[in-house]
Order: structure tokens, then C-alpha cells, then sequence
């Protein structure tokens, strides 16, 4: 039988991890990829991730299915636009990208459809947010605040310090240090408690989430240092139970899901919820309207059969199935270059070892030199992915492999999945 022809659009770990999976039960393809890609791809040479040009690469190539993994394309519309010209896209369309586009939107329609978040407001005007944050927040309750657009993870300030706040406000409104991201801020009550991240696959008719997982956002070892995209993930969360996630699914993703379609909002693709169990109960930190990074790299590792069915079916407008999830446990140690999350350098040299079964390289920020040399190109440079029967064996597995990947400079935390 034929397999069926997929397209990854985007160049990171999470693509990389997408086309891997993929690649087990299809013919995978990649705009724009990257070296670790086309491990696994075929990368369509001079396209780039643009509808002309994704919709020419569908009529080469007999593509049946675009999996589009960054928001960035989505929130600027790609979803729609390929859509219109009568291809199966899995991907939500811009009005439903708002959900990560605009943290203000997000939090709009979390309080219309009686989410459980954190209390809220929304301000425009910088004086109006500090005399709120002082207000609000004199007793010596703590605060974040919040840059509503996309500042890349750095638009967050959680503090329990009045002035540092009303600082926060003035970086984000006034001297816009995060540009256009922040002329609209949001101020949260800060909530305490775990985080978990729980990716759904939503179609028009149902849902289907996948194993839950969690990330580890700080730069440095005991969640020291700045915020990042992510140093690490791991799955199963002993510490999740399934009527927690049963919870999120009846409290968060479905009451949302409903209040898109009431508005008319069609949404095919991942939605992905950043939880937080505060006092016991599921809140819903954020949305993102696509896979995490570095989830992803850990999630793909537990799916067995379906994941192809289930994202062309929620592109589709079908029925989306479950995917069967494996029974052993996966984990990511994101290798970094020194600097990140600020400034870096790129193009140093990457040594590989000889790795031992069982684990994956997913490639997030590598080029080849012009003399076929793999280089560093971006701050996450590799996802190390081992799996094993526990979180303990697949973290050990990780970090063994991880000493055979080598670079100048380059760093990761040791203490990923290492209190589960
Ligand atoms: P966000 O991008 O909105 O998910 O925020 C990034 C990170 O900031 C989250 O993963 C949390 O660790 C933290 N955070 C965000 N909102 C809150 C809140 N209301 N209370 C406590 N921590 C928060
Ligand atoms: N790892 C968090 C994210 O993908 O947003």
C-alpha cells in the first residue's frame, strides 16, 4: 500500500521529533527542515514556509497532509490560506491562533467559558496597570504580569514585590522592551503548584490529548536562572493523576472547545494547556495552539500506532481516534549553547559518539558548513531522548547519551526528571 505523503513545515526539535514519528507510518517531507530532519525527510529544496510555496510542494509532490508545527505561520494565517486552496491542514486558523497570539484574548475566553485561571485584568494604559498592581497587590499578595503578545517566553514577570511589578509594567508599556507584545498587559494573581503540559489533538467532532508531560523552563539546574523555551521534558508525571487530567480535559479543553464554536471559531490542530495544580485543582496557566518544544521530543517517544490517523482525521473534520500509547517512559535534556537564553554564538563544531539503542538525537539548532560539517545554529542545539521503563532509566539513558554529544560551550541541566 502507498503510504500517504505528509508535510512538516518548521525547523526545530519539535518538527524533528514530529517527522520522526511520522516517518513510521508515512512519507515525510520538510519545509524548511534541518540536518536532523532529513535524517527522516526529504526536505523540499528552495521552498519556503509560505502558502504559494507550500501549495506548489502539495502539487510536486502529491502531498495529503501539511502538519504545521511553530505558531508564527499560523497566527499569521498559513492555516487559512491552504485551507482555501482545498488542503488538509493540521493547524488551527489565525482567529484561533489568538489563543497564544494574544494572552489577553486567551484569558478572555477562558473567563467566557468558566475556565478555572488565575484572577485577571487586562489594562492598555501603563498608569492604569500600576495603580492596579499597587493596589492590588499592597497586602503583599503576589503578582505576574504579563506582556499579551509573543515576547519568545520572556514576557513574564512573577514577583511578590509591589515595585518590581510596577517595573515589569513600565519595561512592557513604556519603554516597550517588548515591543508592539506588550501595549497590552495582563496582571495575574499569582497561583503556587506544579506545572504539567497536556497536548490535545482537537478535530471538529472530538478530542483526543496524549501523555502528559512536563518541561523544565529555567536556563539552570533547581529552576535557577532565566526563563527559556524549555531545558528538558519527561513522561509519565507519576505525580498526575488521570482524574487530573480527566479534570483538565472536563474543566479547561472542553468548555473551551465549545466557546470557539460558539463563536464560530473553527479549530483543527493541537491545543496545548499549560496547567498548574493550585490548592488541588487543574488551572489553566495558558494556551498554545501547537506542539511544545520540548514536549513534543518526549511525547512522540511514547506513541505507538494512530498518530498519523488522529492529526489527519482532526485535519480532515473526522473522527479522531486514540493513539495507542507505549507503557515505557521517555525523557529530553536539551543541549544548549553557552549564553542561551541570551546571546550566543553559532557555527562551532558538534562531536557525536557512537549512541547506545534506545535513544534519539532530535536536532533543534544545527547547520551543515560548507564542508558537511555539523554545526551549531540556534540556542537549543539538540534534544537527547532516551525512554526506558521508568522516568529513573530513561533519565539515566539520557544523560549517558548526552556526554557523547559534544560542542564548545554547550550546556544542559543536569536535574531534568529528577524529582517526578
Ligand atoms: P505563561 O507563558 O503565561 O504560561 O507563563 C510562563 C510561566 O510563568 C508559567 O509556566 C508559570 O511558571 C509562570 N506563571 C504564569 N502565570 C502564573 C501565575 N498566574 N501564577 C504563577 N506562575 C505563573
Ligand atoms: N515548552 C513550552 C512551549 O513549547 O511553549
Amino acid at each position: 500500500m502507498n503510504r500517504m505523503k505528509v508535510l512538516v513545515v518548521g525547523s526545530g526539535g519539535r518538527e524533528h521529533a514530529l517527522a520522526w514519528k511520522l516517518a513510521q507510518e508515512a512519507e515525510v517531507f520538510a519545509i524548511p527542515g534541518n540536518p536532523g530532519i532529513a535524517q527522516v525527510a526529504t526536505i523540499i529544496a528552495g521552498a519556503t514556509v509560505s502558502a504559494r510555496s507550500i501549495s506548489e510542494a502539495v502539487q510536486n509532490h502529491g502531498i495529503e497532509l501539511i502538519v504545521v508545527g511553530p505558531e508564527d505561520p499560523l497566527v499569521a494565517g498559513l492555516g487559512n490560506e491552504l485551507r482555501a486552496n482545498g488542503i488538509a491542514v493540521y493547524g488551527p486558523d489565525s482567529a484561533g491562533a489568538q489563543l497564544e497570539a494574544s494572552k489577553a484574548f486567551s484569558k478572555e475566553m477562558m473567563a467566557a467559558a468558566g475556565i478555572p485561571t488565575a484572577g485577571f485584568r487586562t489594562f492598555h494604559h501603563a498608569m492604569e496597570a500600576e495603580q492596579y498592581v499597587r493596589e492590588r497587590y499592597a497586602d503583599g499578595h503576589s503578582v505576574a504580569v504579563k506582556a499579551s503578545g509573543n515576547a519568545l517566553g520572556k514576557g513574564v514577570v512573577v514577583s511578590d514585590d509591589v515595585s518590581e511589578a510596577v517595573e515589569a509594567v513600565h519595561s512592557m508599556m513604556v519603554r516597550k522592551d517588548f515591543g508592539d507584545a506588550g501595549s497590552t498587559v495582563v496582571i495575574e494573581d499569582r497561583l503556587r503548584g506544579r506545572e504539567f503540559s497536556l497536548l490535545t489533538i482537537v478535530g471538529d467532532q472530538n478530542f483526543v490529548s496524549l501523555p502528559v508531560s512536563q518541561d523544565h523552563k529555567r536556563a539552570f539546574d533547581g529552576d535557577q536562572g532565566p526563563n527559556t523555551g524549555g531545558m528538558g521534558t519527561y513522561s509519565p508525571c507519576d505525580w498526575v493523576t488521570e482524574a487530573m487530567v480527566a479534570e483538565v480535559e472536563a474543566h479547561v479543553v472542553h468548555p473551551l472547545l465549545l466557546e470557539l464554536k460558539r463563536r464560530h471559531i473553527s479549530y483543527r490542530g493541537t491545543l496545548f494547556t499549560g496547567v498548574m495544580m493550585h490548592h488541588d485543582r487543574p488551572y489553566c496557566l495558558e494556551f498554545n495552539v501547537r506542539f511544545g518544544d520540548p514536549e513534543t521530543q518526549t511525547v512522540m517517544r511514547r506513541l505507538g500506532k494512530g498518530f498519523l490517523d488522529a492529526l489527519y482525521q482532526a485535519a480532515t473534520g473526522g473522527i479522531v481516534e486514540p493513539v495507542e500509547v507505549l507503557p515505557h517512559a521517555a525523557v529530553t535534556v536539551v543541549m544548549a549553547s553557552h549564553g542561551y537564553p541570551g546571546n550566543y554564538v553559532k557555527g562551532l563544531p558538534i562531536q557525536i559518539g557512537a549512541l547506545p539503542s534506545g535513544v534519539e538525537l532530535f536536532h533543534a539548532g544545527t547547520a551543515l558548513d560548507g564542508n558537511g560539517q555539523l554545526v551549531t545554529a540556534g540556542g537549543r542545539v539538540l534534544g537527547v531522548g532516551a525512554t526506558g521503563g521508568t522516568v529513573a532509566e530513561a533519565r539515566q539513558l539520557a544523560y549517558s547519551a548526552a556526554k557523547l554529544v559534544e560542542f564548545p560551550g554547550g550546556f544542559c541541566r543536569t536535574d531534568i526528571a529528577s524529582h517526578n
